[in-house]
């Protein structure tokens, strides 16, 4: 018995066709009482004619409907390609051939469509992150700006107090249009590296005298690992990872323990990579927050409730910092030990 069902081809299909209106015809002819070579005759002339129809119909049909899908699946344009395609790679290719293929087509759509949709969330958890971080700092300078001109200017007692929280407020405002401005920057790929060669152990030195006071105010002391000065020659974007390090040791001072201490070290990875470490001895990050510390805006819940959490973009920012120099960036944490802040470079070419 021929396995009738979906997986007949269009020749099989019309032999059947033409062989079952052969009978019939055949038995007709019987039935009219022709006698047995005339009903051969007609039941052989009428089979190759019905196959040869059939056949050909069918496919003109099939043909029709594998270009619509064809035309949804590739967007084809019409122009030459196009006609090359229906007129002779199309012919070619078998039935199981274009079920592959359309699997394969509703497959990558599936992905586009997943895709999509992460990007929706992430747009909009982007956008209500935003708005929180915004209204905070707005209100606040709000407030103590309509107090003011309420009449609190006139209050000895109270008005520069007013002002300099305002300002305060004012301050974190620039610092997260600022930070914002960077993501956007580093994402849109806008401004491309500027790659020099320089002393990574220098610039770390440069660091560490820029946050001096405010290391300073918590008795923090910053060095480094070894204490020979030799140079560390890398191959990067300077300003770029100046700023990736200052964002680091900023928040080992930020979240750091007062009296404590920051170092860095410097390892050869391989023969064309530097490591650079900088630890604190803070007081660590929870493991369930290590993997989400680089997310943009991601505060783990002590720096959230306390004063002296940021908006949670600075170490969004050293991400995009080191991929963008293609390599990689480490963090390692044990609660009430400390935190240590890892990433690679290119070393200076010889
Ligand atoms: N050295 C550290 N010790 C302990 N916790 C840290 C340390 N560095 C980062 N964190 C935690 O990771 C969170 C994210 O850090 P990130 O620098 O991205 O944001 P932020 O410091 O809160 O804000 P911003 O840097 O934008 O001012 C911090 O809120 C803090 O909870
Ligand atoms: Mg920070």
């Amino acid at each position: 018995m021929p396995q009738f069902g979906k997986r007949l081809s269009p020749r099989q299909i019309s032999l059947s066709a033409a062989a079952i209106l052969a009978v019939c015809i055949w038995l007709l002819a019987v039935a009219l009482g022709r006698n047995w070579q005339i009903a051969l005759l007609i039941l052989t002339v009428s089979f190759i004619l019905a196959y040869f129809i059939f056949y050909y119909f069918l496919k003109k049909f099939i043909d029709q409907r594998l270009k619509l899908i064809y035309k949804f699946i590739y967007d084809t344009k019409a122009g030459r390609k196009e006609q090359f395609f229906y007129n002779k790679i199309l012919p070619k290719k078998t039935m199981d051939e274009v079920e592959r293929e359309v699997a394969l087509w509703a497959q990558k759509k599936n992905l586009q469509v997943e895709r999509l949709q992460v990007n929706e969330k992430f747009r909009k958890e982007f956008l209500s992150n935003l708005t929180h971080e915004l209204r905070t700092p707005i209100f606040t300078v709000q407030g103590y700006v309509h107090t003011l001109l309420d009449g609190a200017i006139d209050d000895e007692n109270v008005n520069r107090k007013f002002l300099s929280n305002a300002s305060k407020g004012l301050d974190r405002l620039v610092h997260l249009a600022s930070d914002l401005a960077q993501i956007t920057e580093l994402e849109s790929g806008t401004n491309p590296l500027v790659l020099t060669n320089f002393d990574l152990h220098h610039l770390v030195n440069d660091v560490y005298e820029e946050l001096m006071l405010k290391a300073r105010e918590k008795q923090i002391s910053m060095k480094f690992k070894n204490d020979d000065k030799e140079a560390i020659m890398v191959h990067a974007d300077r300003d770029k990872i100046r700023q990736a390090i200052v964002n680091i040791v900023e928040n080992a001072i930020k979240y750091g323990n007062e009296g404590g201490s920051i170092t860095t070290g410097f390892w050869d990875l391989d023969t064309d990579k530097t490591y650079i470490e900088i630890s604190d001895d803070g007081p660590g990050i929870e493991e369930q927050h290590l993997e989400r510390i680089f997310e943009r805006f991601y505060r783990t819940d002590k720096s959230r409730s306390s004063k002296i959490g940021g908006t949670g973009l600075g170490l969004a920012i050293v991400k995009h910092i080191i991929e963008a120099h293609h390599q990689i960036i480490n963090v390692r944490s044990k609660v009430d030990v400390g935190s240590s802040f890892g990433f690679s470079l290119n070393k200076q070419p010889n």
